[in-house]
């Protein structure tokens, strides 16, 4: 009798089948192993069903395979086989099967034991010991705790409703999948990325305390091992390995407010002339599915006429319109873009392989283009450009997990047929990477349609990777303190798994919000990349305005900030574009031996220089504040504070608390109602002395793509502060995009009025002001290298 437990088959008793000098390969009668270095610092495992070697599998994510050969040392005996680089060696026990990665210290950095690689009827398994004082971060889109230690989550995108873990403790899947952790022991960082989409299930050590077990439904085990021994090398390899994230418009680091829905024009040109009625920021406004004619993608029904006149006259008011744009198209056979969507053969087809996947969605019966075929992809770029034409200036891309509500598992069918740009595949196989591909469609499209606009797509569902095409908001919240409380360790593991540009529905989408809830959310989205309101049908008003007057003039202020701050953003945006750096990052970023700040899910550094600590609780009008072992000052007041402790910080309603680290160098533009309303000429040069600071400007058009040719400005500038002098060295400025800046205006926070300013070596001019312990000097620009000091600080 054929016993209904499914049996393991462990990878073991392997023998060496070629030795090459950047790796081996070993083979069993059930396995093939290949191990390679593709960087001293990054290892590649694959282990394939078959003793015979196998192409690699197509990936989606890896965008990088022309690595440099590595020095390595590989060696073959008859019990083993090792593969050595400057950064740590992986060894195969041949008869056992077990692998380990240890670094050129001996730290073991992954231990597989004996019988932990292995095949289980169509799934692939791994698991991974776990020491007693390892952290794991990362995983892209989670829920619940920022060290993901102990918890269970499977890779499987889902739409699901109010994620908060107080709401769904079991939820182990999200919008997006990226199956790519970060691990800290010791102050020593490693990584992981497993790369295959079909769904995966990682045990991160709570059926097993010290154990990591990962499996995958389908597929086999191709695994990118990142030996560290920083978080930030293993980001910026993560990056080169997935791909750079492309460079925003300026306007969409601006303030965004969207709705569910605003249903007419009449509507969404009130909510405008509101913004600048009340000298509210604001860049762009966005409409949500009731915009359609019938739900129908890219059209526009009857609640929107003349779109282009409208959308024409928002631009005059310094407006971008973005639409939300869904995969399901109404079955309707007078429906245009059905109608040549079905000419293209552009849907997903049923197990037969034939017959189009019909689902439900919001305009009913659906079929879903299979973003997965080149084919379609072009088509459905094709389509978009009627909204570009009508001036849309970005895509929102949503319930593209894909959701569907006629199936209680809420997607399309596990046996329904892509045709991909690879040969078929069952949905099951590339479920996680629908959401993916249209927003590659969705970028793509819009780059060949306005080559010379920089695309701005926004998704809910993506893999690993998905920061080549669009920034990942993470969907439906709710209005309660348990998702704000969320939404920092989201936003933090998110940046973490090579998504820099993310954020979510600020105030809360489901439930209504409260004066109190919205005060602390916004203030906490000033600092986070993605910044934007939006809110659920039937739920209370949530525009900056419409919860009382001490709301609204808060949100000024914030915004006013956020404005001020976009050049310190984009400058950020460009170093996660260049290195895959975080632009919301954990503390652990910059501080990753000490144990306290690793653990610190609560609050983040924007950059290197900023400290933001979110107020997260009801009622709270202070907190407790780690700052890590450096000198810090208060934002606000001005205060200087010893780091390497807990402070409690007041934060009254208008307040946040915010810190800067000495040394730092902030650039602050001057405030703006919206990106371009005035040249940005002047830059405040805010400076905070007693440290080193550095900062790396950036600088380009903040609209087209020609930054993808060198059309960019930089300049490295530095400060540091010996006895009583602070030295301010601008370095020469490369690049071939002229500067727009014509004023750096140094604002000096010296509390003492410093005795001297010098500019080359020369005498020059500043104030300073009593009251406010502040010294400011105009400095102009120069391309070259200059610097100045300023003595008596
Ligand atoms: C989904 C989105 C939400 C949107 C709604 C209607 O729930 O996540 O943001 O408002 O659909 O389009």
């Amino acid at each position: 009798m054929k016993s209904s437990v499914s049996k393991s088959a462990p990878v073991a008793r392997l023998r060496a089948v070629a030795r090459g000098s950047q790796g081996f390969s070993l083979a069993s009668a059930g396995a093939h192993v290949e191990v390679t270095a593709l960087a001293p610092d990054l290892l590649r495992l694959r282990v394939a069903r078959g003793k015979a070697a196998s192409p690699p599998p197509q990936s989606w994510a890896v965008v990088k395979s022309d690595w440099p050969a590595v020095a390595c040392t590989v060696k073959v005996t008859k019990t083993g086989a090792s593969l050595a680089t400057a950064v740590g060696k992986l060894t195969v026990n041949l008869k056992s099967g077990a692998w380990e990665v240890r670094d050129a210290g001996g730290l073991r950095l992954f231990t597989a034991a004996a019988g932990s690689t292995a095949f289980r009827d169509a799934k692939a398994e791994v698991a991974l010991d776990l020491t007693p004082n390892e952290s794991l971060f990362g995983l892209g889109e989670t829920t619940g705790t920022f060290n993901r230690r102990g918890q269970v989550r499977e890779f499987w995108n889902i739409d699901v409703l109010g994620h908060a873990p107080a709401i769904h403790p079991g939820l182990k899947s999200l919008y997006v999948s990226i199956p790519f952790a970060l691990s800290l022991r010791e102050g020593r960082a490693a990584g992981l990325f497993w790369d295959n989409p079909a769904k995966q299930t990682w045990d991160l050590g709570q059926t097993q305390l010290d154990r990591w077990q990962m499996s995958a439904d389908s597929g086999e085990l191709d695994l990118y091992l990142f030996l560290g021994p920083t978080a930030e090398g293993i980001c910026a390899r993560y990056a080169e390995l997935t791909g750079p994230m492309p460079l925003p418009p300026l306007w969409g680091l601006g303030y965004q407010q969207c709705r569910y829905s605003y249903e007419t024009r009449e509507r969404l040109e009130e909510v405008a002339r509101e913004f600048r009625r009340r000298a509210l920021p604001c860049d762009v406004l966005y409409l949500d599915i009731h915009h359609m004619e019938g739900y129908r993608v890219f059209t526009f029904g009857k609640g929107y006429p003349q779109p282009a006149e409208m959308i024409a006259k928002l631009a005059k008011q310094g407006f971008k319109v973005v639409t939300i744009v869904d995969p399901g198209v109404k079955d309707d056979p007078k429906f245009g873009v059905l109608k040549r969507g079905l000419k293209q053969d552009a849907f997903v087809k049923q197990a037969d392989g034939t017959t189009d996947f019909l689902g439900e969605v919001w305009p009913g019966a659906a079929r879903f283009p299979d973003f997965l075929s080149a084919k379609t992809r072009e088509w459905w770029g094709d389509e978009q450009a009627a909204l570009q034409a009508a001036g849309v200036a970005g895509f929102w891309n949503d319930m593209n997990e894909p959701a569907n509500f006629a199936r209680p598992d809420k997607t399309l069918a596990p046996d329904a047929r892509h045709a991909t740009d690879f040969g078929p595949r069952t949905h099951a196989e590339v479920h996680n990477l629908y959401g993916q591909e249209m927003a590659r469609a969705s970028r793509d499209g819009a780059l060949k349609h306005r080559p010379d606009e920089r695309p701005f797509v926004i998704t809910r569902a993506g893999y690993a990777g998905i920061q080549r095409h669009a920034l990942v908001w993470t969907g439906d919240n709710s209005s309660n303190w348990d998702h704000l409380n969320d939404a920092v360790q989201m936003f933090l593991n998110l940046s973490l798994s090579g998504v820099p540009f993310c954020g979510g529905d600020v105030g809360g989408f489901m439930e209504n919000t409260t004066p109190e809830l919205f005060t602390r959310w916004f203030q906490f989205a000033t600092f986070t990349p993605f910044f934007r309101n939006h809110s659920n049908l039937g739920t209370i008003a949530q525009e900056p305005w419409a919860l009382g007057e001490q709301v609204e003039q808060i949100c000024r202020d914030f915004l006013g900030l956020r404005y001020q701050l976009l050049p310190y953003l984009y400058s950020l945006f460009a170093e996660a574009r260049a290195t895959g750096a975080p632009i919301m990052r954990p503390l652990l970023w910059h501080y990753q031996n000490d144990p306290v700040a690793v653990a610190c899910g609560d609050q983040f550094l924007l950059g290197r220089s900023l400290l933001v600590a979110p107020i997260l609780r009801q009622g709270a009008v202070a907190r407790s504040v780690y700052l890590p072992n450096d000198l810090w000052y208060d934002f606000w007041t001005g205060e200087q504070l010893v780091g390497g402790r807990h402070v409690v910080a007041e934060a009254p309603p208008e307040i946040i608390p915010l810190y800067v680290r000495a040394g730092t160098i902030l650039p602050l533009a001057e405030p703006q109602q919206y990106v371009g309303e005035s040249p940005t000429e002047v830059i405040n040069l805010h400076v905070w002395p007693h440290g080193r600071g550095q900062l790396d400007w950036y600088e380009d058009d903040g609209e087209t793509q020609a930054y993808e040719q060198g059309a960019w400005s930089r300049r490295t500038i530095t400060s540091s502060t010996r006895g009583k002098t602070l030295t301010v060295t601008f370095g020469a400025v490369s690049g071939t995009f002229e500067s727009r800046i014509a004023v750096w205006r140094l604002v000096v926070w010296s509390a003492k009025k410093p005795a001297r300013l010098k500019v080359n070596g020369r005498p020059a001019e500043g104030s300073f002001n009593v009251d406010t312990g502040v010294f400011i000097a105009d400095l102009g620009n120069f391309d070259g290298e200059f610097s100045l000091e300023l003595v008596g600080v």
